[in-house]
């Protein structure tokens, strides 16, 4: 018998995402119905994002606009989840008291038992150092790729970043437990399989580090691509490599976070590699992974970082030439080390700042789309066009969007397709007949 409806909106990683699919796992599991209108819930959950300012303010009014909700529907519970509830404990119920639920990361196992009891202004931000929540089985949104989360938290403490503090102390699940969940995602269907981490690839689970942990699941019969996200530039070593060398479903795609060009600014934000270093992990990347598609993330503006600076990250971006790239305006975060350094970056020079890396990185997109025009890539369907319906889109081994111009495709299908084009961010392609 059907106990209520709930409606989760996620903001933030996809971290996020899969911790939604595990509160809703928990949530179903007690006969529970998801719903896509928050009219008809009786449980509304907004799982938040702290990691820059903007995401964490969005979320908040989003709780304020479901207030109203509770005028027609006395019994709905409203709660606040994830790396918001963390961070504004203290605060949140004074300023939101109409607020049911404020749990942590590390809180959600217990969500059933609390929603029978009709919690009101009920806390729990403990962070745990070993909840991984082995043994729950999330209940999946997706199509084609379920995400696994195999590892919570970061020991990096980068200084312009909330998530050691709102996540917690770093811990891996035990493999068992990561093999029996993908082979149940392929057993319902699922063709990709991306493991996730803060730092996926810190994984450390007794005598197993990450590379074993990549051949343990790339060996499962049915496992047709495996992807990660997101590795810290330090843990991409030799072995990772040939792991993915060796292993056609480990698709050829490293996201390696460059937050800097500068050596300067990199040791202030305390990523611990130099220019050179990164430099060298790209060298190395290429070298036994010719094709692997390289994409980052960049912060412009963080304390200190002179136009000299700013130009090291220029010189960086020049010389990789990534496929893609995320890029952010630095962003002061209460509790993080950098916030104790004098922001003396203004305004106008971040703005301007941002906008020379995107117009650069855009450039350095379509160049490296336009390289695979003429080459067949092998993409795995995963769903239609918005700009038309008829047209099928997928992705690369590399990561690329392709949409298909001509030639039929299902859902989930991994087929060759010809490159034929690379008119903006995506590429165009037709089926290649073997
Ligand atoms: N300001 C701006 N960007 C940030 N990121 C993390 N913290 C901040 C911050 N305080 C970016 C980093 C990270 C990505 C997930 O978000 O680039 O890799
Ligand atoms: Fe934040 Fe650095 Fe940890 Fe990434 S590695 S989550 S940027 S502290």
């Amino acid at each position: 018998m059907e106990a209520g409806k709930y409606y989760i909106e996620t903001y933030g990683c996809q971290m996020n995402e899969a911790d939604s699919e595990i509160i809703a796992g928990l949530l179903e599991r007690e006969n529970y119905i998801a719903t896509c209108n928050p009219e008809e819930a009786n449980i509304i959950l907004v799982n938040t994002c702290s990691v820059r300012h903007g995401a964490d303010n969005r979320a908040i009014s989003r709780l304020s606009q479901f207030k109203s909700l509770k005028k027609t529907n006395p019994d709905l519970l409203l709660g606040l989840v994830g790396c918001v509830a963390q961070r504004d404990r203290g605060k949140i119920l004074k300023e939101k008291p109409f607020i049911d639920l404020v749990l942590g990361p590390d809180a959600y196992r217990q969500i059933p038992q609390l929603i029978m009891n009709k919690p009101h202004s009920f806390v729990d931000v403990n962070l745990s150092r070993r909840e991984v929540y082995d043994g729950l089985m999330p209940f999946r949104n997706s199509v084609v790729n379920a995400w696994v989360s195999i590892m919570r938290g970061c020991d990096k403490f980068c200084s312009y970043c909330i998530v050691p503090y709102t996540r917690g102390r770093e811990r891996s699940r035990s493999v068992k437990s990561i093999v029996e969940e993908v082979k149940i995602a392929v057993n319902d269907g699922y063709q990709e399989i991306t493991l996730l981490g803060q730092n996926v690839n810190s994984y450390r689970y007794k005598e197993y580090r990450f590379p074993e942990l990549l051949i343990q699941v790339a060996k499962i019969p049915g496992v047709k691509r495996i992807r990660f996200t997101s590795p810290h530039p330090e843990d991409v070593n030799a072995r990772m490599l040939e792991v993915m060398r060796d292993f056609d479903n480990i698709c050829k795609h490293i996201h390696l976070p460059l937050q800097s060009g500068s050596t300067k600014v990199l040791s202030a934000m305390n990523r611990s590699y130099t220019q050179k270093r990164y430099l060298d992990f790209v060298a190395n990347i290429r070298n036994l992974l010719p094709t692997c598609g390289i994409t980052t993330d960049i912060i412009v503006g963080f304390p200190g970082e002179t136009a000299a600076d700013f130009e090291e990250t220029l010189r960086v971006m020049d010389e990789v030439i990534f496929d893609n790239a995320y890029m952010f305006k630095y962003s002061p975060r209460p509790n993080t080390a950098a916030v104790q350094l004098t922001d003396n970056v203004t305004e106008e020079e971040k703005a301007e700042r941002l906008n020379r890396i995107i117009a650069k990185q855009k450039k350095h997109t379509t160049f490296r789309n336009r390289q695979t025009i003429g080459t067949v890539q092998s993409v795995l369907i995963d769903g239609s066009s918005k700009k038309n319906v008829d047209e099928k889109i997928g992705r690369t081994d590399s990561n690329k969007l392709v949409i298909l111009k001509e030639g039929n495709a299902d859902i989930g299908d991994l087929i060759d397709i010809l490159i034929t084009g690379a008119p903006g961010v995506s590429l165009f392609g037709k089926i290649q007949k073997s």
